[in-house]
Formats: structure tokens, C-alpha cells, sequence
């Protein structure tokens, strides 16, 4: 059984905000094996980027608190050196963020930019780094790769830029991509190609990858295993297959109901049905609710429990292989057991007693019986 390539357990970021102090990640653990993709969904504002800034330490620290351990191949990033954490970066953990100006220099030419990264993180002439990043950028689908090394960012297109922030970030065949919204900005055809690289490139070099995306569809199609975020915590995660075709959690379900359903039959017009989204707003991270964190929106709230008290992560089923791997209604990430093999777990009182539930405490009042939910 392999190791995970990021074992990240009970991950927690406060930050000092105008408005007071921000709980904006609260205990959050999970793994990444190699080779394998999880993605990380959730409402805008779950926090989903600040967990991932905090791993790299990309969090100013004079605003951020941050705890937990974060083990990349066995190396706790939330314990590393500012010097020993710029290393990692690159051949360690590569990050694609949203804008691809964010990551790249604009005053400095492509090729430059890959060189540098090559260099930094080998001992490696300038003459071969430059062939490297030709080779890269050629990998990525780049027109005219040696052309492209001349050429400064804001003379290649978005699209084109997307993929040299993909190629800086594989430059070194990092063990772990973070790809935070990666390919939202991109119209799809570039969206798929991207896609389609960087499986290519995982499969070729054992990248585990943490995919963060508010596009089902894109989960859907590239992901392993789904992480669901709501106010700073995991609500959900297991199995794409589990996840999204037997969501547990009343949020989650609320966040498949606002998919589009391509079967639904149009009107008489043609019009669609309308997409039903979660209704209210998530609690704002310096004035989160003292119980389950979805309790002023859940529309199926009937557990007493509910409003004071937080629901632990619970094992809704396990996947095939999975038996004996984690203890009924374990809280702890199940870390090293290897993706595809890891339970479907949820953080909610109403799934208990549901069929293929192994969490059974006393005083739950199950209403949404049917984990492959009515209200989705
Ligand atoms: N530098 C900051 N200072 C204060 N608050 C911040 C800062 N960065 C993020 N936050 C707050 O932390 C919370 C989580 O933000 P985060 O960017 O991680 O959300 P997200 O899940 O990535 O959302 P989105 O889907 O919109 O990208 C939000 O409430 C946000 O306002
Ligand atoms: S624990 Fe209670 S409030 Fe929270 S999601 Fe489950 S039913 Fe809703
Ligand atoms: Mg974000």
C-alpha cells in the first residue's frame, strides 16, 4: 500500500480580519495518494484557497495563525523553514492559481521565468534548462515552443499563459499539484486540453493532485476522490462515485441540486428548469455557529443535536477493500490507506440509521433516511 504523497491532519487557519479573528479553516484532514486527484468543492468563501495557501506557507504570517500538520512525503510543511519551504516549492509541491499573472512575472520573458525555475532546484547549465523549458512548453501544447521562450506574458494569450503556469509548476515533476480554479478562466475546448495534460503528466510522473473547482462537471470527469467544504470544514469526502451519486450531507446535496439536470424535460418554450440553489448564506468565519456549521441553512435539521453540538466526521459506507481499515465512526482522516480504497465519511446527524450507515450514536432523528438524497 502506498504512502500518501500529502497527509494533512487537522489543519486549522485563524486569521485577524478588520471584523476580528476569522476561523476560517477548522480541522481539516485528509490525504493524497500518488497519482491521484482529489478535488475540493464548496460555496465560495468555505475556504478552500486559504487551506492550500497555508500549506505552501503563502499566508502572510502576521495575519495568519496556522496549526496542524501538513506531512509532504513524510516532511511537515506547517513545521519547515521559510528557506527549506522556498525548496520544496517547485520540485516538492507545484501551484496553479486562477489568474496566471498572479504566478508570473510580467517584466520577464517566458523563458526566462522556466529557466530560473529549473535552476533553482538543480544543478543544471542555463543551455540545457533552456532546452528543458522548450520541452515543457511543447509538452503543454505550446505553439512554437522556442518562439514562446522569447516572449513576455502579456504577448501570449490567457489561454497560453495557463499552460506555461502548468509548465513552470511541472517544470520539476513535483510529487504534489495544487490547482486552485486552474481552468475556470478558460473556454472549454483549453479546459479540456489542460485537463487532459495534466493527467498525462500525473500518470507520467505520480503527481498527486489537489484539483479545486466550483464545476461538478470537471469533478466529475478528472476526480479520484471529492473533498466537500462548507465554513472552513470537511462535510463530506470520499469516492467521486460515492460523492456524488450518494451524497450524505444535506449540503452536498444542496450543491448537486443547483446542477443542471440534462434529463429534466424542457417547458413548452424550451426553457430549462430552473437551478435550485442552496437557499441563505454560509456563516461568515468570525461568527461561526456553535453547532453543526450548516444548522442555520439545512433544511432538514430535526436533531437536537444539531444547533449545539458539532457533528464528527462519520463512515456513511466503505469502499470495496476497505474492511478493517478504519474503526465504525473513526474522526481521523484514515490516512495511508490509498485513495480510491478510503471510506465515504460525513459530517451530519441525519444519516444515521440510513441504509449503509455504521455510525449509529443514540438520539438521532433521521429524516433524510435516503442517502442518495430527496433533496437533490
Ligand atoms: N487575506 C485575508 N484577510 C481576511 N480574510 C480573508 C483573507 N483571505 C481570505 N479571507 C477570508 O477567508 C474565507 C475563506 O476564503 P477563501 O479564499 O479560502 O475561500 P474559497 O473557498 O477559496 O472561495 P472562492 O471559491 O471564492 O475562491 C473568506 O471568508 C474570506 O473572506
Ligand atoms: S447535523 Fe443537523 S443541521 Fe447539520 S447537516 Fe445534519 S441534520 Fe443538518
Ligand atoms: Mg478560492
Amino acid at each position: 500500500m502506498s504512502e500518501p504523497v500529502l497527509a494533512v491532519e487537522d489543519l486549522r487557519v485563524r486569521l485577524r480580519t478588520p471584523r476580528g479573528l476569522a476561523d476560517v479553516v477548522n480541522g481539516l484532514s485528509y490525504t493524497v495518494g500518488p497519482g491521484e486527484t482529489v478535488a475540493v468543492v464548496g460555496e465560495s468563501g468555505s475556504g478552500k484557497s486559504v487551506s492550500v495557501l497555508a500549506l505552501l506557507g503563502l499566508l502572510p504570517a502576521r495575519v495568519a495563525t496556522v496549526t496542524g500538520t501538513a506531512l509532504l512525503q513524510g516532511e511537515d510543511l506547517l513545521a519547515m523553514s521559510p528557506d527549506r519551504l522556498r525548496q520544496v516549492r517547485g520540485p516538492g509541491a507545484g501551484m496553479v492559481f486562477q489568474d496566471p499573472m498572479t504566478s508570473l512575472n510580467p517584466v520577464l520573458t517566458i523563458g526566462r521565468q522556466l529557466v530560473e525555475g529549473i535552476r533553482a532546484h538543480g544543478d543544471v547549465s542555463k543551455a540545457a534548462a533552456r532546452s528543458r523549458a522548450a520541452d515543457l512548453l511543447r509538452e503543454v501544447g505550446l505553439p512554437d515552443p522556442d518562439r514562446a521562450l522569447d516572449r513576455y506574458p502579456h504577448e501570449l494569450s490567457g489561454g497560453m499563459r495557463q499552460r506555461v503556469v502548468i509548465a513552470i509548476a511541472l517544470s520539476n515533476s513535483p510529487s504534489l499539484l495544487i490547482a486552485d480554479e486552474a481552468t475556470t478562466a478558460l473556454d472549454v475546448t483549453v479546459q479540456a486540453q489542460i485537463i487532459d495534460l495534466v493527467e498525462k503528466l500525473q500518470a507520467d510522473h505520480g503527481t498527486g493532485v489537489i484539483w479545486i473547482t466550483h464545476d461538478l462537471g470537471v469533478v466529475a470527469g478528472i476526480a479520484d476522490r471529492v473533498l466537500v467544504m462548507y465554513g472552513g470544514r470537511c462535510v463530506e469526502d470520499g469516492t467521486v462515485d460515492d460523492v456524488l451519486e450518494r451524497p450524505a450531507h444535506p449540503y452536498t446535496r444542496g450543491l448537486l441540486g443547483s446542477l443542471p439536470d440534462l434529463a429534466a424535460p424542457v417547458g413548452p418554450d424550451g426553457e430549462v428548469p430552473e437551478l435550485t440553489a442552496v437557499p441563505g448564506l454560509p456563516p461568515p468565519p468570525t461568527d461561526l455557529p456553535p453547532g453543526c456549521v450548516f444548522w442555520p441553512r439545512c433544511p432538514v435539521r430535526s436533531d437536537p443535536r444539531c444547533e449545539h453540538e458539532q457533528p464528527p466526521l462519520a463512515v456513511v459506507s466503505r469502499g470495496p477493500g476497505t474492511a478493517g481499515a478504519i474503526a465504525s465512526g473513526a474522526t481521523s482522516s484514515g490516512a495511508h490507506e490509498g485513495g480510491a480504497h478510503l471510506p465515504h465519511r460525513a459530517a451530519t446527524w441525519c444519516a444515521e440509521g440510513a441504509p449503509g450507515t455504521e455510525s449509529h450514536a443514540a438520539g438521532g432523528t433521521s429524516r433524510a433516511a435516503s442517502p442518495s438524497g430527496g433533496d437533490r
